[in-house]
């Protein structure tokens, strides 16, 4: 095994452990996925199929049941939520690898690759209406504008996202705005739908949500990080894709403003390039990465104290592990 597949095992043994205590929910969700999504057209349903069959890390219904859990307990809700959830997750992702030209995704074919750009549009749809169909359901008006207010959220930093490309001035600032908006903000949203299902208190529900959003932030400098160093074998998706969208990410960011004048111009320009392994080489020597995975930690211990009040039981120690998994992961 080579130590890249050795560091992919470790990171999923990790996850799978950090899962355990929901894994039958889990398997559950799974289940409904499959109930939900289809249709009676055969060639529409084998991209509907393709959409969810072959399963992410599944990050944002664990979040849904390990805040139940942690929370008070789960109810069927919670199930049909987490189900919710991750429909809207894939439709962002369906169309973010439209916005960002991916071909590879979950380690198989996007659907922009397989059918092009217009079918992964409609599938997109098909998902987010399907999802708030189903979110209708659960005759909870409370959690359908909970998961729609994040969800135009999320619209919203894909959009800033894409209006900021080729700004290679864009501060640290607006780079955590537009990825708490695009990446947290669903995490955030799936913290408070399973502690508001399980019947917390308003106080309780915001220190969860808080919680998701802090592990939400980590979650995308991860992903940033993972973008810029790390291969498609590893990660199952297309990499480099943030270069050659001209996005600033948080090590990027980093070295540039540790240069000045003269370098930093050049800097800029090497970044225009989009040349990868003279950028990896520049990141590293500026020290860049360590910055930005002490961010991403830093952003993990600010999720764990957001629920270090609360009466400790088993599900609230996954979410801390998940938050330390979310800043450190492989995959
Ligand atoms: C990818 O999310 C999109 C980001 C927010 C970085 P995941 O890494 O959770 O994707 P899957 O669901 O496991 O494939
Ligand atoms: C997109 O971020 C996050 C979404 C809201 C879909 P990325 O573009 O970094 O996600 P990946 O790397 O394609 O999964
Ligand atoms: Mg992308
Ligand atoms: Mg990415």
């Amino acid at each position: 095994m080579s130590q890249a597949d050795q560091t992919l095992a470790h990171g999923a043994t990790d996850l799978r452990q950090l899962l355990s205590g929901i894994a039958d929910d889990l398997a559950a969700v799974e289940r409904r996925l499959q109930s939900e999504l289809h249709s009676r057209v055969p060639q529409v349903d084998e991209v509907v199929r393709h959409g969810y069959r072959l399963g992410g890390k599944r990050l944002r219904p664990a979040l849904v049941l390990l805040a139940g859990q942690a929370a008070g307990g789960l109810t069927d809700e919670h199930l049909v939520l987490s189900a919710v959830v991750e429909m809207i997750h894939t439709a962002t992702l369906v169309h973010d690898d439209v916005l960002d030209e991916a071909d590879l995704r979950r380690h198989e074919d996007t659907v922009n690759a397989r059918w092009g750009n217009e079918t992964s549009v409609l599938l997109g749809d098909f998902l987010f209406s399907h999802a708030f169909y189903l979110a209708s359901t659960t005759g909870s008006a409370e959690a359908c504008q909970t998961i729609g207010r994040a969800t135009n959220t999320v619209c919203e930093g894909e959009m800033q996202q894409t209006l900021s490309e080729g700004d290679f001035d864009l501060s640290q600032d607006d780079y955590l705005a537009i990825i708490t908006a695009k990446t947290a903000e669903l995490c955030a949203c799936c913290c408070e739908l399973g502690a508001r299902q399980a019947g917390a208190d308003d106080a309780t529900v915001e220190r969860f949500a808080s919680f998701g959003r802090n592990l939400g932030v980590a979650f995308q400098i991860a992903d940033d990080l993972l973008d810029l160093m790390s291969d498609e074998e590893a990660t199952g998706k297309t990499t480099g894709a943030d270069l050659a969208k001209r996005k600033m990410t948080l090590p990027l960011i980093h070295a540039r403003d540790a240069l000045v004048n003269g370098p930093r111009a050049n800097f800029v320009d090497l970044l225009a390039t989009a040349d990868v392994e003279r950028i990896r080489a520049q990141v590293k020597l500026m020290g860049s990465l360590d910055y930005a995975n002490r961010t991403a930690a830093d952003y993990a211990r600010r999720a764990a104290a957001d629920l270090a009040e609360l009466p400790d039981n088993p599900a609230l120690q996954s979410l801390v592990g998940l938050a330390n998994f979310a800043a450190a992961r492989s995959s």
